[in-house]
């Protein structure tokens, strides 16, 4: 066979495909471990800081101890025991109709058509007391649906912190979500007023600081008005009758005990 022939070309291009996709197969299975170890731990790290506990210096295992996850069934709007927290996949069970609760049109303002029945959420307990109740959220921007989480302090109306950690938002423009100084102002705000009301929004402009309503009003969002108003629609969803607030009211007549 002469070093030029079609055949022999083939067989190399061939055998170099082969050798590529092995490498690439085998670099795939050799790390999936490691990805699904880093995915937890990312999850472990989103949790932290958005209940304000998160520092650099210290491992993500030591903080996280200090974490609770429980799994709520947002149907009897009470623990459930039923299913491992450790494990629970709330997105997979959303797809799952074992599991999912189909979101009625009109109560649908986060725009995610459905959501699990049941949802992962994490305590930080001060003995039998409850110090923060951190909580997963998701909905619609304007180009993806945004997830993240809002930490509650124990009067289970004050924000300690809200922060996305998935969403496909443009840089500089949606992506504002990210910056810190945006992220920062949720701290101490108000979802609910004396009465219950839900009064949390996220305005088109600045809030007016002096306003009574300031407590209640976040910052938008220049130039980025629909994720903003996203953001304060999946708020709206997750902290409403159709979310978290059954069962949120359950555990404030239970004096917020664990
Ligand atoms: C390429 C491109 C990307 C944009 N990305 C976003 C975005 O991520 N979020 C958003 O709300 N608006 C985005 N916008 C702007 C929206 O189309 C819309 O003009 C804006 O949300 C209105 O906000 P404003 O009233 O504050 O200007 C984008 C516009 C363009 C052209």
């Amino acid at each position: 066979m002469s070093r030029d022939s079609t055949t022999r070309v083939l067989s190399v291009a061939f055998l170099l495909c082969l050798v590529c996709s092995i490498l690439v197969s085998a670099a795939a299975v050799g790390l999936s471990d490691r990805q699904a170890r880093n995915k937890v731990e990312e999850k472990r790290k989103n949790i932290l800081q958005a209940a304000g506990l998160y520092r650099a210096d210290r491992s993500i295992a030591e903080q996280y101890a200090q974490i609770e996850p429980r799994i709520v069934d947002l149907k009897t709007a009470w623990f459930s025991t039923d299913i491992d927290a450790a494990t629970f996949d709330s997105r997979a069970a959303a797809r799952d109709p074992q599991m999912s609760h189909q979101i009625q049109g009109n109560l649908d303002v986060a725009g995610i058509k459905n959501r699990s029945r049941y949802q992962d959420i994490y305590l930080v307990r001060d003995g039998e007391s409850l110090k923060q109740i951190i909580l997963p959220v998701y909905g619609k921007g304007l180009w993806s649906t945004m997830y993240g989480f809002i930490s509650l302090a124990s009067d289970l109306s004050t924000v300690n912190g809200f922060a996305f950690y998935e969403h496909g938002e443009t840089p500089g423009l949606g992506g504002e979500i990210d910056n810190p100084n945006w992220k920062k102002q949720w701290q101490g705000k108000k979802i609910y007023d004396e009465s219950g009301s839900m009064r949390i929004e996220v305005l088109k402009g600045v809030v007016d600081k002096k306003s009574p309503d300031a407590i209640y009003q976040a910052d938008g969002l220049a130039g980025a008005t629909l994720t903003a108003r996203g953001v304060g629609n999946l708020l709206h969803y997750w902290m409403g009758e159709d979310g978290y607030r059954p069962f949120l009211e359950k555990l404030k007549e239970q004096g917020v005990k664990l």
